[in-house]
């Protein structure tokens, strides 16, 4: 079997997205290309993440392919979780896909479990690959920042302030539940940045004896309505609006925001991260990184080993986290 050698810059380097999409994936496909093809690669892109691979759904990547796609929400390459990844038969299939076309290089836009799938295909065929974090939930080990979440926090946001408007109106308690899977990331920083009461997020322990004594001072004092933002991982959405209208004898409404956070176009902070993300990723498989993962840590862009991503945990902002404390208790 041909090994790849990092260094030959003729090689092909194809690009795919995979696992849960989020805003800054496209953005990050174009940059990768555009910067891969000025640094001698040559740029294919795979259709349909893990599945497309063992299915050969992989072209090179025209410039019209990649035009007209920065601002697009989601990806254009679309995504999917294959199983069949899991299988040895089903990796070689793919590394067959690649060999034919000379591709000896990958960049893989996505999450930790993307990541951990490329980490065993370079285990058996030692095909390097660059992993760019991408997802809502900002819980990927290793960097502070993940692609999509600031586009998500502002569709969150938007849909907030909405429902702000409403609750005043009618003097309502909401509870908004937010996407995050296990990681309360999306709800710390919405709720803080909208000026919610309560906050429940699965890595500060809530107290609703000590919320339900401080709202009902408050109502007392004139408070009218209640935000209360929830992360997904809690399960606790259903359970606080009925404890809202029985504890402080509120109207109490739930809204689950669902799939619109992962949706809208990129914001510019998204766009201008995907662009660093991605000069990162072809400069790292360029210097022979053969399986780094792209980070943005204290304000600076690097990498860390794969290893780093899957055997460690993510670490939540302690700074915010204590900013956030008050509003569970
Ligand atoms: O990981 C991204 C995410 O949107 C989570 O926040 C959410 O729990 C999950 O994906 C939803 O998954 P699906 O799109 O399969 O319903």
């Amino acid at each position: 079997m041909k090994e790849f050698s990092p260094s030959d810059m003729s090689q092909g380097l194809a690009i795919m997205t995979s696992g849960g999409d989020s805003a800054g994936m496209n953005p990050a496909v174009k940059c990768s290309v555009e910067y891969a093809r000025k640094q001698g690669f040559k740029p294919f892109l795979i259709y349909d993440g893990l599945r497309g691979l063992i299915d050969d759904n992989i072209v090179e990547a025209s410039r019209e392919l990649c035009s007209g796609i920065l601002h697009r929400g989601g990806t254009v390459l679309r995504s999917s979780r294959s199983k069949r990844f899991f299988e040895y038969q089903y990796r070689q299939q793919a590394f067959e896909n690649l060999q034919r076309r000379g591709i000896g290089n990958l960049i893989v836009i996505g999450g930790d479990g993307s990541f951990s799938a490329l980490n065993q295909f370079y285990a058996d065929f030692k095909v390097p690959f660059a992993g760019i974090p991408a997802t809502i939930d900002n819980d990927i080990p290793g960097t502070d920042y993940c692609l999509g979440v600031d586009t998500a926090l502002n569709m969150i946001r938007q849909s907030v302030d909405s429902i702000r408007d409403t609750a005043t109106s009618f003097s309502r308690a909401f509870v908004i539940e937010v996407m995050g899977r296990h990681c309360g990331y999306l709800a710390m920083v919405s709720a803080l940045s909208s000026g919610a009461e309560i906050c429940l997020i699965p890595e500060i322990p809530y107290d609703l004896d000590s919320i339900g004594a401080r709202l009902i001072e408050e109502k007392k004092n004139g408070r009218s309505y209640v935000l209360a933002i929830v992360a997904e991982g809690t399960r606790m959405s259903e359970h606080l609006t009925r404890w809202l209208t029985d504890s402080l004898n509120m109207d109490a409404r739930l809204t689950v925001l669902g799939h619109v956070q992962r949706g809208g176009s990129p914001t510019v902070h998204d766009r201008i991260m995907a662009y660093k993300f991605a000069v990162a990723a072809v400069e790292s498989l360029k210097s022979g990184n053969p399986n780094a993962i792209m980070t943005f840590r204290d304000g600076s862009f690097g990498s860390v080993p794969i290893e780093t991503v899957t055997g460690s945990k993510y670490k939540m902002d302690a700074d915010l986290l204590k900013l956030c404390k008050p509003l569970a208790t």
